[in-house]
């Protein structure tokens, strides 16, 4: 079995204090789990001072951008380099409230990718429909195309260990989450594509689900066959929430 991911995305929130007592208490519950990976997104300029609390173990540090070039004049961005440099781990590519929100297109996200590679940072590429696109049934079609830019721009040797979350935007922040034989068969037929390329990359990759998971619905999306971890908004930001939801994906393992 693959080890589950679990990332919390805690976006435009938090503040030093905040954050320092959140990361303490995780470290303190989860320092020495082995059977799951769980990553922090705090907002950038927190990462540094969260690294003192994790140091090396085994709960990582995730960025939520990264910029496309590794230096020079370009005010205001934050390099692959950079965090690397810092000990991140993960960085969130992709969002939709990056596309969205931000006019990030499918050219300048397989940029990202690709500098992220070279800096040896796993992309966490986030697809995913709009509600137009999920009732007239282009759910995975929409996340295929999302993710065949890449594979044309770059190959599919650049998928090796990268994680893939599929966050329906209708489901995010809603409290209503896609149900579990849709979010499978979603799931499934990202990996079917990716097959079409890889049969091994196909069959290692991590695919989470993103979008209204909370204590009472992980498990049962946890059961389903090709969910391998989740990438949480609202639910992570409260530790003894964050807490349950790791205790209750431990339960199934
Ligand atoms: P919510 O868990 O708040 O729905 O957010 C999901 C998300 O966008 C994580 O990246």
């Amino acid at each position: 079995m693959k080890i589950p991911l679990i990332v919390a995305n805690w976006k435009l929130n938090g503040n030093e204090n905040i954050l320092t007592k959140y990361v303490k208490n995780l470290y303190n519950k989860f320092n020495n789990v082995k059977n799951i990976n769980i990553a922090i997104a705090p907002p950038i300029i927190y990462l540094n001072i969260l690294k003192k609390i994790i140091g090396k173990k085994n709960i990582f540090l995730c960025s939520q951008n990264v910029d496309i070039h590794e230096n020079g004049s370009f005010t205001g961005e934050i390099s692959a380099k950079m965090l690397k440099d810092i000990g991140v781990k993960y960085s969130i590519i992709g969002h939709s409230e990056r596309r969205n929100f931000h006019k990030e297109n499918y050219e300048y996200i397989s940029k990202k990718f690709n500098i992220l590679i070279k800096n040896n940072i796993t992309p966490i590429l986030c697809v995913g429909e709009n509600i137009k696109e999920y009732i007239s049934n282009k759910s995975i079609q929409t996340c295929i195309n999302q993710i065949s830019c890449i594979i044309n721009n770059l190959g599919i040797k650049f998928f090796k260990n990268i994680v893939i979350a599929y966050e329906p935007i209708w489901a995010i922040g809603t409290g209503h989450a896609a149900n579990k034989e849709h979010i499978q068969k979603v799931h499934k037929n990202i990996r079917k594509y990716i097959k079409k390329y890889d049969k091994k990359i196909s069959e290692s990759i991590i695919i989470q689900y993103g979008g209204s998971v909370n204590i009472d619905n992980v498990k049962d999306l946890f059961f389903q066959k090709d969910i391998n971890g989740f990438l949480i908004g609202k639910s992570s930001l409260e530790i003894n929430n964050f807490i349950s939801i790791i205790n209750n994906i431990q339960e199934c393992l």
